[in-house]
């Protein structure tokens, strides 16, 4: 496995070790990996000639410098894994060089893709996300770019960018990994103490609740009963939890499109997110 800090480094390495035919097949991270992580390099390596991964800590996207700062960064055991799951090429850059000294981001306004959830509880969140993939894929140009359905919202927005800017890589969206208590597998897990992690348990629990619940109530009321639900959990504090479409993010009114529920909430000052398919 080969590492490079600059993006201009890649040009040279990809004329060396590719082949005019062979696909490349890309993973890009904030590093902190994790099974999830390692089950999107796993898939991107089988699917293409070749697997590159990226670890940058994108300061663009975070709403509070102590959230950056508070950040797991893990680059030696994340190079393990990395090649362990069959890994080629790891770009890690600095973000100076990365941003050519200019570390800001430019605005994207897809609507409700982009107002809801996420976007209105963390301001210039997506502009930060959508400005660093962007120039990530432009950097790497690959065929195929690998993203977890964990952050839908974000897999959502990248799909509708790639697809308004031409931008010829294929988006493939991953499940979302859980540990086998259900808990929705995040780089942020590590910050829970034991019982702020039996405590995060509730969230998978009450996503796991709905299925049963979809035949007899409508979307609306059912999101109200997660959202009810949830807050009543010991050391659980709630941002949202949301039954929306899965492909406009906006609130589902019925079950016969492919609806979502998303939630997001605090547990020991950690932000958690998590996500379940309805319908
Ligand atoms: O999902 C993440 O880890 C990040 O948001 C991404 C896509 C690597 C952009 O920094």
């Amino acid at each position: 496995m080969i590492l490079f800090t600059h993006h201009n480094e890649w040009s040279k390495l990809l004329e060396s070790y590719v082949s005019n035919r062979g696909s490349v097949g890309y993973v890009p991270t904030m590093g902190a990996l994790h099974d999830g992580h390692a089950s999107l390099i796993e898939r991107a390596a089988q699917e293409n000639e070749i697997c590159v991964m990226s670890i940058f800590v994108n300061p663009t996207q975070f709403n509070e410098e102590s959230d950056l700062v508070a950040y797991p960064k893990t680059l030696t055991e994340d190079l393990i894994i990395a090649e362990n799951a069959g890994c080629d090429f790891v770009f890690a850059p600095q973000a100076e060089s990365f941003y050519n000294g200019r570390i800001e981001s430019t605005s994207v306004d897809y609507g409700t893709l982009t107002s809801s959830l996420e976007g209105a509880h963390r301001p210039g969140h997506f502009d930060g996300v959508a400005t660093v993939v962007r120039m990530l894929l432009n950097a790497i140009n690959p065929h195929r770019a690998y993203f977890g359905e964990k952050d839908f919202q974000q897999l959502a927005i990248i799909r509708e960018m790639v697809k308004r800017e031409q931008i010829p890589t294929k988006i493939v969206g991953c499940d979302l990994i859980r540990d086998k208590d259900g808990l929705a597998l995040s780089s942020r897990n590590v910050r829970l103490s034991p019982k702020g992690r039996q405590n995060a348990l509730a969230i998978s629990q009450t996503l796991f609740q709905l299925q049963p619940k979809v035949e007899h109530s409508d979307p609306k009321l059912l999101s109200n009963w997660g959202m009810r639900h949830l807050e009543q959990q010991p050391g659980i504090e709630m941002e949202y939890f949301s039954i929306v479409d899965a492909e406009t993010l906006a609130p589902a009114t019925s079950w016969n499109r492919p609806t979502r529920a998303l939630v997001a909430c605090w547990v020991e000052g950690v932000r958690l997110i998590d996500n379940i398919a309805l319908s």
